[in-house]
């Protein structure tokens, strides 16, 4: 995944371009580049590493002021992240392209290329697309035409902006599989990965499709299919504010995005609940009618997003829906059975995951009855292509790690499951009860928040640590896999999750002094079983983490820390005992001194397979 970012203007262009940069920068961060364009040609300018690498690269050039230019901010596919791979790449001093996505026909397309006489410089698949505009290019001599006939030989996916020295005051963009929106501002038009790049600029936009082209100009916006023809896109005006993703007093977004959790929660709610039910019509106007027919739930989602999947598969069966979770990639990638008036749900944060997208074609293409997306991206492509939309009122998360996302995606599969089963198992009683415990919630995150000091202080036990085990059952199952997953993604700490039950068919093996077990205890029947594994731990030296509410009843021996949550019914439990996991894993990569909010090799948006 990488962060595109394209303009025209009557003012210098860069400024502009850095910001975009930066707030694409969640897309990839391993290296980024400018190419602008003036009578004298190209100045173009890459670093490896972050944008701020790339305005220190800039120097003086920083007061460059082109009224054109590309910009790119890369998350390495083909080719190292090296200063040579990184956008924007340039033939014969007169062509230059940025591309997010991937070309999966490059190497046939690569042959054809050499054969032809052109020479490659990287290891990129993007530069087979240049060099093919090139080619193009030299026998239409029009960018539009040149663009237009190479996307139809590219296999893959790409969001791509060209720009020509022969024609200077126009941008080709072109999209399938990856994301672009236009900008139509007063002083220019850009082109770009997501609304949230261009918003210093302007909040109005056109979305771009797939299999389309657009190009921009001083005049205006022309966008066409493949044909060549002409299509018509009404504006969006986006009411995100450009300030919505300032971190403010925070020292990371991570803790940011944690602390928004009441706020985010409540924002989910607003609207959606009574004082006793939840509202009908909130998933869409046929909502209800769906839902009375439906028999069979379907999830698919990938990383965080597909843990809370997990937690809905619980709270689904015990009011009677069968229901399975799977992971996009894997759904995508198999034969499967739908059964009949199954409702396919997706979840996201981004609504741009490229195997959430793909697994949504597919069920479609196999029958599925309704399909239903919970997103957090009012603007995405999951967004647009579901039936039934929720959207999760969390605002821009901007940390790498997801947080804030993953509580809200809870909250809305929480109300998904009163609304879908109040037609199967699920009692006036249930939902009355539901209802009081999400009104709740929002005071109840509140206080966890509170416990930051102390996990802090726990934090300490972990820095030094290579291992960690977590355990969950039930609801708290997936609830461990996705603290292992915080832990993981943010200190590099090798962190795994079993269900409680497993500990003796095979980790029990690890456990040691070196080897930290953290437990998510719930209140509910399956409590006494967890104790049996807290004893099986303590009598192999291991220490001990429990995270337990205050009906728990677990005592605090040697080796045993218990961290009392307070009073928390097992329907909201997953939700408030994500948060002292959240804080535990932000503040043992704040011990570690890692990159939270950028860790290592990961991006926040995955739009590439
Ligand atoms: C990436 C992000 C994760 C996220 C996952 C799914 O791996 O780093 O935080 O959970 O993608 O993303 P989505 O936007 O579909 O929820």
């Amino acid at each position: 995944m990488c962060g595109i970012v394209c303009a025209i203007s009557n003012q210098p262009v860069l400024p502009l371009l850095i910001e975009g940069l930066k707030r694409l920068e969640y897309r990839g961060y391993d290296s980024a580049g400018v190419a602008l364009l003036d009578e004298d040609g190209f100045e173009r300018t890459r670093s490896v590493g972050r944008i701020a690498d790339l305005v220190a690269a800039l120097g003086t050039g920083i007061n460059n002021t082109s009224t054109a230019g590309i910009a790119h901010t890369r998350w390495a596919t083909h080719g190292a992240p090296t200063r040579n791979n990184a956008h924007p790449h340039l033939t014969t001093g007169k062509l230059a392209i940025v591309h997010n996505g991937i070309i999966e026909n490059h190497q046939s397309l690569r042959e054809g290329l050499i054969k032809a006489g052109y020479h490659f410089e990287s290891e990129t698949d993007t530069e087979v697309i240049l060099h093919e505009v090139d080619r193009q290019y030299q026998q239409t001599g029009n960018l539009y035409e040149a663009v237009r006939a190479t996307v139809k030989r590219l296999k893959g996916a790409y969001a791509i902006g060209l720009i020509s020295s022969d024609e200077p005051r126009r941008i080709v963009g072109a999209r399938s599989g990856s994301p672009m929106v236009v900008g139509l501002g007063e002083d220019g038009h850009y082109i770009a990965s997501d609304m949230a790049a261009l918003l210093s600029v302007t909040h109005d936009f056109h979305i771009i499709n797939d299999d389309e082209l657009v190009e921009i100009d001083d005049d205006g916006v022309r966008i066409s299919n493949l044909d060549g023809e002409t299509v018509e896109r009404e504006i969006f005006t986006s009411d995100q504010h450009a300030g919505a993703a300032d971190l403010g007093e925070y020292r990371h977004y991570m803790l940011k995005e944690i602390h928004e959790q009441t706020q985010a929660v409540a924002d989910t709610l607003e609207g959606r609940i009574a004082a006793q039910q939840v509202l009908t019509g909130i998933f869409g106007a046929q909502d209800e009618a769906i839902f009375k027919q439906t028999r069979a739930i379907q999830i698919i989602a990938c990383g965080t997003s597909y843990h809370a999947g997990l937690v809905a598969q619980y709270w689904f069966e015990k009011y009677g829906m069968a229901c399975r979770v799977e992971i996009a990639s894997e759904f995508r990638s198999r034969k499967h059975t739908i059964a009949d008036n199954t409702l396919l749900v997706t979840l996201s944060q981004s609504g741009e995951t490229i195997d959430t997208l793909a697994a949504l074609k597919i069920a479609r293409e196999a029958g599925v009855a309704h399909t239903l997306t919970i997103c957090n991206a009012p603007e995405s492509t999951l967004v647009r292509e579901s039936e039934l939309v929720f959207m999760t009122h969390a605002g821009p998360e901007i940390g790498v790690a997801s947080t804030k996302a993953f509580t809200t995606q809870l909250v809305s599969l929480l109300l998904l499951v009163v609304s879908v089963t109040r037609h199967h198992r699920l009692t006036q009683a249930d939902e009355t009860k539901i209802v009081k415990e999400l009104r709740e919630l929002p005071s109840i995150i509140d206080e966890t928040l509170k416990r930051e000091e102390e996990i802090a202080r726990l934090a300490t036990l972990f820095a030094d640590k290579e291992h960690a085990l977590f355990l969950g059952r039930g609801t708290q199952y997936p609830i461990a896999m996705e603290g292992a997953l915080k832990l993981k993604e943010i200190s590099y700490i090798h962190a795994e999750a079993y269900a409680a039950g497993e500990l003796k068919h095979g980790p029990l093996a690890l456990v040691d002094e070196k080897m930290p077990v953290i437990a998510v205890a719930p209140n509910n029947r399956l409590l006494e079983k967890l104790k049996s594994n807290i004893e099986e731990v303590r009598a192999r030296g291991g220490h001990m983490l429990v995270f337990a509410d205050d009906q728990a009843r677990i005592d605090q021996t040697a080796g045993v820390e218990i961290i009392n949550i307070g009073r928390v019914d097992n329907i909201i439990a997953p939700i408030v005992f994500t948060i002292p996991l959240q804080m535990l894993a932000y503040h043992v990569a704040l011990i570690k001194g890692t990159d939270v909010d950028k860790p290592r090799n990961l991006a926040k948006s995955v739009t590439v397979e």
